[in-house]
């Protein structure tokens, strides 16, 4: 394990998950598989293909390209129950306060629950409390998109701009632009987050104060971010129309969980859409930080799109671990993390609409599972957090699937398609349909992928003996195929519920919380106080190390 902690706590044996059977079992048998190329994988098991592939609501998974044997997932499984998933799994549903550090439940899934459901957590009848937010932020968008309510000149609402960063942002962002197709009224969304002024610059530029509403979207309305844009916003917003603090009322609403904070700003709580501590930032654009999704595709969709989430929530609470897709999918990242020392993990939607999908997967996983030590607060032994990227096939192919291909480094691989297209238009020679045609590089990827291509095959080719080594396509790299008919709400809810839930599976396993993020905060505070010594020269810009007092003498002077 590389040594990147600083951290003097100890390792307790309570926490060492390396020590378990199972998990040294694991380690004897990889030699064994590594030895193996896929292409002999599936000589010896050619009903893998078919065999290891589940269907989950509308989504149809093939693990079998992976390097796995039917023995590695058992194995894997006898991890999991080693390791208590499925106690942790049942706390979680329950509500048990699992968020050790902040002392809190993790809900995410109550989000999702049907209104006739129940759940008490905490003596709070939680249904009812998400239900009753569901039904105001109904109301809300109704008279949004139907134009009954009126900007502060009494003109409709055309532009919704979320101001919002992290989990307010980068879910609705995410799945407005994958959901474009379900887009049914004149309101179009616009997302905010960089405190770099060229973000709200660049998006303010196109519109029209009088027809913009400004959703601000923060769990706790005291990210820096977010209430430095919002401000920049306010005052956008009264001097385009001439007006007092009084047209703030008509022109910006809060999501938020902290009332206080959104009153001082000065929005009335009467348009603010609340939440619960239970529901993590990265966790929450199925709660009212969705509302800008709801905005655009209304009530009806974003039902089907909560709906899509409980469908997986339903499935990885009740099916069998071996049979079990964020289980099983969450284990294998966790065997190449662990024992093949696999440093990422690609996500490669072949949607374009699915553009943003990698980076809001980034903080999903990174911010959960980025942790050195357990949740009992010993330093880990064994790497954690899969870092994810990704970009949209065919885009990857000409630009990094060189590296997947050919480089040294294994990189297993997320590939997303869809039958049926949310777009199409007819091939150069008008036979066709551009949509089979990137399909047909989905499907040649991660063929090429798994079984390669040899250098006798290469060399019966007639290439040039010096040429063949350059040409071999050495194969035996993994990839999960991920399909469904089409990028629905459903759909949509369905695959992010599915990484959710192998967050919670790799976090389990790993004894980490992945429900807190105090990564985050140090460099927060720091920001704050360097804010004040870069901006005045008589402050002394000692910050104790001389590259950055070199650095922010350097910026004093070129400023
Ligand atoms: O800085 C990290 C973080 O706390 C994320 O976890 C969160 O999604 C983001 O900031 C925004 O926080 P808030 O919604 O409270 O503004």
């Amino acid at each position: 394990m590389s040594d990147v902690s600083g951290s003097d706590l100890d390792i307790s044996d309570h926490d060492d998950i390396t020590a378990t059977q199972s998990w040294q079992a694991l380690a004897a048998h990889q030699p064994h598989v590594f030895a193996m190329h896929l292409r002999e994988v599936f000589a010896v098991d050619p009903d893998r293909g078919r065999e290891l592939t589940l269907d989950v609501g509308d989504l149809h998974i093939d693990y079998s390209k992976h390097r796995v044997l039917r023995e590695t997932i058992e194995l894997l499984c006898s991890l999991a129950r080693e390791a208590g998933l499925e106690e942790r799994r049942d706390e979680m549903f329950a509500g048990v306060h699992i968020n050790t550090s902040e002392d809190r439940a993790v809900l995410h899934t109550a989000l999702r629950l049907p209104a006739d459901a129940a759940l008490t957590v905490d003596g709070q009848d939680v249904v009812a409390d998400v239900h009753e937010v569901l039904t105001a932020m109904g109301e809300f968008t109704d008279r949004l998109r139907s134009g009954e309510w009126q900007g502060h000149t009494g003109k409709a609402i055309t532009d919704v701009v979320n101001i919002g960063i992290g989990g307010s942002d980068l879910g609705p962002v995410m799945v407005y632009q994958s959901l474009r197709h379900y887009v049914d009224s004149d309101i179009r969304c616009h997302f905010v987050s960089n405190v770099d002024p060229a973000d709200m610059v660049g998006t303010l530029a196109d519109l029209d104060a009088e027809t913009t509403l400004f959703i601000i979207a923060s769990k706790t309305f005291t990210t820096l971010e977010t209430l430095t844009n919002a401000a920049a916003a306010r005052t956008w917003l009264l001097d385009q129309l001439g007006a007092g603090p009084d047209a703030v009322a008509k022109h910006f609403v809060a999501v938020s969980t902290n009332a206080d904070e959104v009153a001082n700003f000065g929005i009335d709580t009467a348009n603010m859409f609340g939440f619960w501590d239970w529901v993590g930032g990265r966790y929450s654009v199925d709660s009212a930080i969705g509302l800008s999704v709801m905005a655009a595709i209304g009530k009806e969709r974003f039902g089907e799109f909560l709906d899509g989430f409980h469908i997986v929530d339903e499935h990885f609470r009740t099916a069998p671990l071996e049979q079990n897709a964020p289980v099983l999918l969450g284990l294998i990242g966790l065997w190449y993390s662990n024992f093949w020392d696999a440093q990422t993990r690609a996500v490669l939607p072949y949607s374009n609409d699915m553009a943003r999908f990698a980076a809001y997967l980034q903080q999903l996983t990174m911010e959960s599972n980025g942790k050195s030590v357990t949740a009992h607060g010993h330093h880990v032994t064994t790497e954690t957090g899969e870092i994810f990227w990704g970009e949209p096939g065919t885009n990857g192919q000409h630009a990094f699937y060189q590296l997947l291909h050919q480089g040294t480094r294994m990189v297993p691989s997320d590939f997303i398609g869809f039958a049926e297209p949310t777009d199409d238009l007819p091939t150069a020679d008008g036979t066709g349909s551009m949509h089979d045609l990137l399909m047909s590089n989905y499907f040649a990827q991660t063929k090429v992928l798994a079984f390669g291509k040899t250098a006798d095959e290469i060399a019966a080719e007639g290439v040039a003996p010096n040429v063949v080594a350059h040409k071999v396509m050495p194969g035996n790299r993994p990839s999960t195929s991920i399909l469904a008919p089409k990028l629905t709400p459903s759909v949509i809810g369905q695959l992010v519920a599915l990484y959710e839930h192998q967050v919670f599976v790799e976090g389990a396993i790993w004894g980490i919380n992945p429900f807190d993020q105090w990564g985050v905060e140090l460099g927060k505070t720091q920001a704050k106080e360097l804010l004040g010594v870069i901006v005045d020269d008589a402050s002394p810009a000692a910050q104790g190390d001389s590259s950055t007092d070199e650095l922010v003498r350097w910026y004093r002077a070129h400023r």
